[in-house]
C-alpha cells in the first residue's frame, strides 16, 4: 500500500500526454478469446485494471507479451476452466469475461465481479439480456453459471443502458452466427472502438441511434488494433489545468470526445484551443459556477463528475452537482470539506458546492480511482502539504499518474 504526498501550488507548464483508454483496452482483451492466432493491441496502459484481467487470462493459458504500451495475446492454448473467482472478484470489468468465454466454450462460472465503491453495480441486465439469447443463467450462492444450451433470436432490448452489458452482448453476438439486434445500447466511444475491433475481426455490425445489429461469424480472425485515447484522462487533465490555473496542453488525445465537458468549460468562460488531437487550456483566473447532472454517452460523463466537482469549488458562485448512475459517487466532497470546500449535500447524489474557496493541505483517502485522481488535483491547489492514501486506486486507471505531474512541474511524489 503506498500514498501520495504532494506540495501544492507550484506553478505547472508543458505538455501532459494522454494514454490509452482503459475502458476499451479491457474489453479488447475479452475479445482476444473469441479469435484465433495472436491479437496485436497497440496503446494499450499500463495500469493495474489491465494487469487484473491479463492475470485471469493468464491463469486460463492464454500468452501475454508486453513491451510498454503494445501487447500481443495468444489464447489458442486458453483452457475450458472458469476465471479465478479471487481475481474476478478484484475487477468489475471482469463481467466482460462471460461473453467470450461463453461464445468460446459454451459454459461460464463467476462470482459477483468486484470494483470500486462507487455503488451496488448490479448484473441484472447482462443476465436478462443473456437469457433474452436463450442463454440459460443459474444463480447460486454468490456465483452465476450461464450455458448457451440453445439460441434465441432476442432481440435484446436493455431497460437501461449499461456500458458492459451492452459489451458483454456484442461480444457474445461477434461469435454466433444468427443476426442478433441490441436496443437502447450505450454507445459510449469505448463500445464504438470495440465494434471497430470485431468488425476488423469479422462481424459485420451496423449501429443506428442506440440500435447495434450484429451479423457475427464463428471465425472470427486476429487482428492489430491501436486503442483509441481515454477521453476520462484527457478531461482530467483538462481539469486539471483550468483548477489550478495554469496553462497545459494535453496531448495525443481526441477533444471531440469530450464535447460536454467542453460546452460546460465555454459556459464557464474556462478559455481552450482544441485541434485534431490536442487541447490546451488557457489560464483563467475567474470562472462561473455552473450545474452538472451526469448522464450516458453523449451526456455528462459520471466518470468526470468528481473532477468536474473539485473544479466547481474553484468557481464564482454556487454550483450544484447531480450524480444520477452511482449512488456513492459523492464521498470525495466529504474529503474536500477537510480541506476547506465548502460543500452542502442534498441527498446522497446530489450537494451543492460554493466558492471559490481556498483548499488547505490534509490527510485524505483516496476512496476510488476517480476520486482519488481528484484529491491528487486538489492536492496540487492546496496550500500546504497533502497525503493521499491508496495510491492503488489511482494506479488502476491512471499509469504513472505521478512522474506526468512532475513533468510538469508538479510537486508529487510516491511513498511506501
Ligand atoms: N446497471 C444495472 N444493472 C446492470 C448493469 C448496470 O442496474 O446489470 C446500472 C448501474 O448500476 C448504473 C447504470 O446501470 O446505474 C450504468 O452502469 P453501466 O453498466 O453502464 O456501468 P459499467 O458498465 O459497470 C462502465 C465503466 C465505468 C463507467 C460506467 C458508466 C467499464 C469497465 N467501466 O461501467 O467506468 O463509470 O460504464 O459510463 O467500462 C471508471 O472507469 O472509473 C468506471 C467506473
Amino acid at each position: 500500500m503506498s500514498k501520495f504526498i504532494i506540495e501544492g501550488q507550484k506553478p505547472l507548464v508543458g505538455e501532459i500526454p494522454v494514454y490509452g483508454a482503459k475502458n476499451a483496452a479491457i474489453k479488447m482483451i475479452a475479445a482476444s478469446v473469441l479469435v484465433s492466432g495472436v491479437t496485436i493491441l497497440d496503446n494499450v496502459p499500463d495500469i493495474l485494471d489491465i494487469q487484473k484481467i491479463i492475470a485471469i487470462l493468464e491463469k486460463m493459458g492464454a500468452k501475454f507479451q508486453r513491451s510498454s504500451h503494445h501487447l500481443e495475446i495468444d489464447t489458442r492454448a486458453l483452457k475450458a476452466s472458469n476465471p479465478d473467482p479471487t481475481l474476478v472478484a478484484a475487477i468489475r470489468a471482469s463481467i466482460v469475461l462471460v461473453g467470450p468465454l461463453l461464445a468460446r466454450f459454451g459454459t461460464v462460472s463467476i462470482p459477483h465481479p468486484g470494483g470500486c465503491t462507487i455503488g451496488s453495480r448490479p448484473i441484472d441486465l447482462h443476465i436478462k439480456a443473456f437469457r433474452d439469447l436463450g442463454v440459460e443463467v443459474t444463480e447460486g450462492k454468490n456465483i452465476y453459471t450461464f450455458r448457451a444450451t440453445h439460441q434465441a433470436p432476442g432481440p435484446v432490448v436493455f431497460s437501461n443502458i449499461s456500458v458492459t452489458a451492452t459489451e458483454n452482448i456484442l461480444l457474445f453476438a461477434s461469435a454466433q452466427e444468427e443476426k442478433i439486434t441490441i436496443k437502447n445500447a450505450a454507445i459510449e466511444p469505448e463500445v464504438l472502438d470495440l465494434i471497430v475491433f470485431l468488425s476488423q475481426a469479422g462481424a459485420k455490425i451496423a449501429v443506428q441511434d442506440r440500435t447495434i445489429k450484429i451479423e457475427g461469424t464463428k471465425n472470427l480472425k486476429a487482428v492489430k488494433h491501436r486503442v483509441i485515447p481515454d477521453r476520462i484522462e484527457a478531461g482530467t487533465f483538462a481539469i486539471l489545468a483550468a483548477a489550478t490555473k495554469n496553462d497545459l496542453k494535453i496531448t495525443q488525445m481526441n477533444p471531440k470526445q469530450l464535447t460536454a465537458l467542453l460546452e460546460k468549460f465555454s459556459q464557464m468562460g474556462i478559455a481552450f484551443k482544441q485541434g485534431e488531437d490536442f487541447l490546451e487550456i488557457k489560464s483563467s483566473e475567474h470562472f462561473s459556477s455552473i450545474n452538472i447532472s451526469t448522464a450516458e454517452y453523449p451526456g455528462f460523463p459520471t466518470d468526470l463528475q468528481s473532477p468536474m466537482g473539485l473544479l466547481l469549488s474553484q468557481a464564482q458562485g454556487q454550483s450544484r452537482i447531480k450524480e444520477n448512475l452511482f449512488e456513492h459517487r459523492l464521498g470525495y466532497l466529504k474529503e474536500l470539506q477537510k480541506m476547506g470546500g465548502n460543500v452542502r449535500f442534498l441527498n446522497p447524489q446530489e450537494a451543492e458546492i460554493s466558492g471559490p474557496t481556498p483548499l488547505y493541505g490534509a490527510r485524505l483517502e483516496s476512496l476510488d480511482l476517480r476520486a482519488g485522481a481528484t484529491l491528487l488535483i486538489a492536492g496540487l491547489i492546496a496550500q500546504g502539504r497533502t497525503e493521499i492514501k491508496h495510491a492503488e486506486n489511482i494506479d488502476r486507471g491512471y499509469e504513472k499518474i505521478e512522474e506526468r505531474l512532475r513533468a510538469v512541474g508538479a510537486r508529487i511524489k510516491r511513498v511506501s
